[in-house]
């Protein structure tokens, strides 16, 4: 039981005429360890934080760092969201983790999802001796105040992967909610209003998602571009050579 109030949550104002009360800290801390465990934040990432993600040998990572810990700090009073952009392995979702943390810590309800686990899942429920029905599973994700949908395109492309794109992203844009994304793929139009650039170029995040949601995306999120090398180790041992 908390020795400073008893257990009630409760305690009163040190100094305070007309015996003021205010939460107690281990209620406050009670109420960000629940967020958290409701975050669903994986475990891998579970240390990632704004203090731990090393940014001296690249000032764009600096910049980024410090984009993501001001939105964080500043949130709700601007209540856009962020595309993170970049390659593989610099980061991305660490700092967007530390967002999501900080963010908890400020008793927002702050939720990561994996945009491939989450197709995965919808799939599943479409099967008729699993539990989970489609809109168990989307729930949570049209409904957390702050959602990060981590690694965005990386389910190949189709038609029914673009309509559950807008779905999803539809539902969250009409809501006026917030949504932090990652995605590997360089911003582009898809290659059906790109036929000039069409032949032999690398995907865009307009190919993996659909022109339309890639320009909603802009509504929705300023974009913060994570340039730099892949930060594990065996990665940067393998571009040494
Ligand atoms: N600048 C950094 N400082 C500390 N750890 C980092 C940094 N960049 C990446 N990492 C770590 O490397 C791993 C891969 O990073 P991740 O966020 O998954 O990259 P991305 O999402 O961009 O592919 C994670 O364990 C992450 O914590
Ligand atoms: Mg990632
Ligand atoms: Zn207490």
């Amino acid at each position: 039981m908390c020795p400073l109030c008893g257990g009630s949550g409760w305690r009163q104002v040190i100094g305070s005429a007309n015996q003021q009360v205010t939460r107690c800290n281990c209620f406050v801390s009670a109420q960000v360890n629940s967020l958290l465990a409701a975050s669903d934040i994986p475990a891998r990432y579970a240390a990632c934080t704004f203090s731990n993600y090393k940014t001296e040998s690249n000032p764009a990572l600096a910049v980024a760092r410090i984009t993501l810990e001001k939105w964080a700090n500043q949130y709700p009073l601007d209540r856009t969201g962020l595309l993170l952009i970049g390659p593989s392995g610099v980061g991305k979702t660490h700092l967007a983790v530390a967002a999501l943390k900080e963010l908890t810590t400020k008793g927002v309800h702050a939720r990561f999802c994996d945009y491939r686990e989450l197709l995965k899942q919808i799939q599943n429920s479409y099967n008729p001796s699993v539990q989970a029905t489609e809109l168990e599973v989307l729930r949570p994700v049209f409904e957390a105040e702050v959602l990060l949908l981590d690694d965005l395109g990386a389910v190949k492309p189709s038609e029914w992967v673009w309509d559950t794109v807008s779905l999803v992203l539809n539902a969250r844009y009409n809501a006026n909610l917030t949504t932090i994304i990652t995605t590997n793929f360089m911003d582009g139009p898809s290659a059906a209003v790109d036929s000039a650039r069409r032949a032999n170029r690398e995907e865009t995040l307009g190919d993996r998602i659909g022109e339309r949601m890639r320009s909603r995306l802009f509504e929705m999120c300023r974009l913060v571009q994570v340039q730099g090398r892949d930060y594990r180790p065996n990665f940067r041992a393998a571009n040494l050579r």
